[in-house]
């Protein structure tokens, strides 16, 4: 028998203007344990966050990533029991999906000897997932650029300074799905150059800790405002969080959640935008987060009789 636990953080992604691009990994983490059992069976467990709302069954995502690594390994173990252990709730915008195909892919690629490398396991998980901005922060920590180009994916990951943010989940459903359905298939000139000036601003205002810098940066013409109305609250979720004293504020993802940087005041800023939810008739949950800088952890398999 042998086992394998990977832990694998929460992670922001767009960051306002990097849609698509950039991602941020936040100290919350999503924890896989798989065993391997000598019998042919599969069993899956969760606990924590939203467990319940967990498939258990070979629909679970974490299986069917790892179920893609063994078949591309050509191996596989003779049953296997998953059991996922979860601090970030589903369909957050805080990258609950990303955990589980790169956590699904890390620990099959772990227990049958790592066949592949962390570089191959991204580029499935990135090709999965359709952009790398989950996954790429997932795997490295940090604040990640990814640019998908004919040869493959190209990772530009910038160290940070110790940054808190604030996160605050509305309870609201909005299937990424729904998110990116909202937006246009074209956008102007215009809306392409103000993405394109504050992207490379968002990275060097975060990695030198300058929320004057960030409060510019961090806006967004591409796919905000498409999103924002679909969510109760969350255009006046923005001015609230603005209101006391966050300096960058942007969706979390496709949403619900909202993240909002600031030097301090993040307790009272998370406040101030459950208020505003409340008013909206929705209620919410507030994180207070560290940035994660190492990323996904591969604990040493275990092997036993
Ligand atoms: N960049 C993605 C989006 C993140 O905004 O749709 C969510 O998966």
């Amino acid at each position: 028998m042998s086992q394998v636990t990977v832990s694998v953080p929460a992670t922001s992604a767009n960051l306002g203007p990097g849609f698509d691009c950039l991602g941020l990994a936040l100290a919350l983490y999503n924890r896989i344990t798989f065993t391997a059992v000598p019998h042919p069976a599969l069993t899956i467990t969760v606990s924590g966050t939203d467990a319940a709302n967990v498939a258990t069954d070979k629909s679970n995502l974490v299986y069917q990533c790892a179920a893609l690594i063994f078949e591309k390994a050509g191996q596989r173990p003779s049953g296997l029991h998953i059991h996922q252990e979860n601090a970030i709730p589903v369909g957050s915008g805080l990258g609950s999906s990303s955990t589980a195909v790169l956590g699904g892919m890390l620990a099959a690629n772990a227990l049958i000897g790592g066949p592949f490398t962390p570089e191959q396991i991204l580029h499935f998980a990135a090709e999965r997932e359709g952009h790398p901005d989950n996954v790429a922060p997932a795997l490295y920590g940090g604040l990640v650029l990814g640019i998908g180009h004919p040869r493959g994916l190209h990772i530009e990951r910038f160290d940070l300074p110790d940054l808190k943010v604030v996160v605050i989940l509305p309870d609201f459903h909005l299937l990424t799905r729904e998110a990116r359905a909202a937006l246009p298939a074209q956008v102007s000139h215009a809306d392409a150059i103000f993405n394109a000036a504050r992207t490379p601003l968002v990275i060097r205002a975060l990695q030198t800790a300058d929320y004057t810098r960030l409060a510019i940066a961090m806006q967004d013409t591409l796919h905000q405002p498409y999103r924002i109305p679909l969510i109760p609250g969350m255009a006046g979720a923005f001015a609230a969080a603005q209101a006391a004293g966050a300096q960058g504020v942007a969706l979390s993802g496709a949403g619900p959640s909202l993240i909002a940087f600031a030097p301090e005041g993040h307790v009272y800023i998370g406040e101030a935008v459950t208020a505003v939810f409340a008013q909206a008739g929705l209620n919410s949950r507030t994180w207070v987060l560290d940035v994660d800088h190492q990323g996904s952890c591969v604990e040493k398999p275990v092997s036993g009789a």
